[in-house]
């Protein structure tokens, strides 16, 4: 691992890093032993996603996900974290409910091991985003395609098209004010994804969000070739690969090179 990676990963040095020109590079894992596995590779970012709710449970969205599931996969995946900074998702409806809530429930998931916690949703979320970094809690957005709203989207479709384009630029600024500590972009074209991550002060994180992002995240599941579905901005970093561990080493080079995703795994307009 070269010098400029090999560093402990925390919120601030998330911010360095998009200073320094450094795409970030993150992946789910829901156990120990994969994490343990990334966190050997040097993947920067291992985010403990209610992505769980679909790879690790079979269910059809992350709605039903629990924060007791959240803290459980949290606990197993921090015994296998040495380096990278540990990210937790927020489940359905904690980010996004009272002030006292989404405390309560960031707070759990930090004494679980979470470095950071990931809420979904930008307008009126944003004061919970504020309320939280105030306190202590590093905070990662999540903007375009949230699977929590999958029933008021109606379906897991590219967002910020058109109209929206300037709605999604206004959530993240709003965002950025309140203080988190990165965005993920999700499922936007990639135009949209460069002009947020050039206009934006925090790193931007992507997934089907174009090749100018700060950094990349997929689900392992879907970077093993093991999705139910397969998504255009996925690519099965497993083939071709000697085993898991390559797998990972060959995801990490292609996003810190820029070879990943290509055009042709982005979204147009
Ligand atoms: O839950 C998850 O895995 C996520 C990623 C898709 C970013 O939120």
């Amino acid at each position: 691992m070269s010098s400029a990676f090999s560093e402990i990963v925390t919120a601030p040095r998330l911010m360095a890093m998009k200073k320094e020109g450094l795409r970030i590079t993150a992946m789910t894992a829901y156990d120990a032993s994969f994490a343990r596995a990334m966190d050997e590779s040097g993947m920067d970012v291992i985010l403990v996603g209610d992505s769980l709710g679909n790879v690790v449970q079979g269910r059809k969205s992350t709605v039903p996900v629990t924060l007791e599931d959240m803290i459980y996969h949290t606990r197993c995946v921090a015994r296998g974290v040495s380096r990278a900074l540990l990210m937790a998702d927020m489940p359905f409806l904690s980010f996004q409910g009272s002030v006292d809530q989404a405390l309560r429930d960031a707070g759990a998931l930090m004494r679980a091991g979470a470095h950071m916690v990931k809420g979904e949703g930008g307008g009126p979320f944003a004061a919970n985003a504020a309320y939280l970094t105030a306190r202590g809690v590093p905070v990662c957005g999540h903007i375009g395609l949230t699977p929590q709203f999958v029933h008021s989207l109606g379906g897991y479709r590219v967002q910020g098209r058109g109209a929206q384009a300037a709605h999604l630029l206004a959530e993240a600024q709003e965002l950025a004010e309140a203080g988190v500590s990165a965005l993920i972009l999700e499922a936007v074209p990639a135009r949209l994804a460069a002009e947020i991550t050039a206009k934006v002060a925090v790193p931007t994180i992507g997934i089907g969000a174009g090749p100018s992002c700060d950094g990349q995240v997929l689900v392992m599941h879907d970077a093993l070739g093991l999705g139910a579905r397969r998504p255009r901005f996925v690519r099965d970093f497993l083939a071709g690969q000697g085993g898991v561990k390559a797998a990972f080493a060959a995801y990490i080079e292609a996003v810190r090179a820029g070879r990943f995703p290509s055009p042709d795994e982005s979204y147009g307009e």
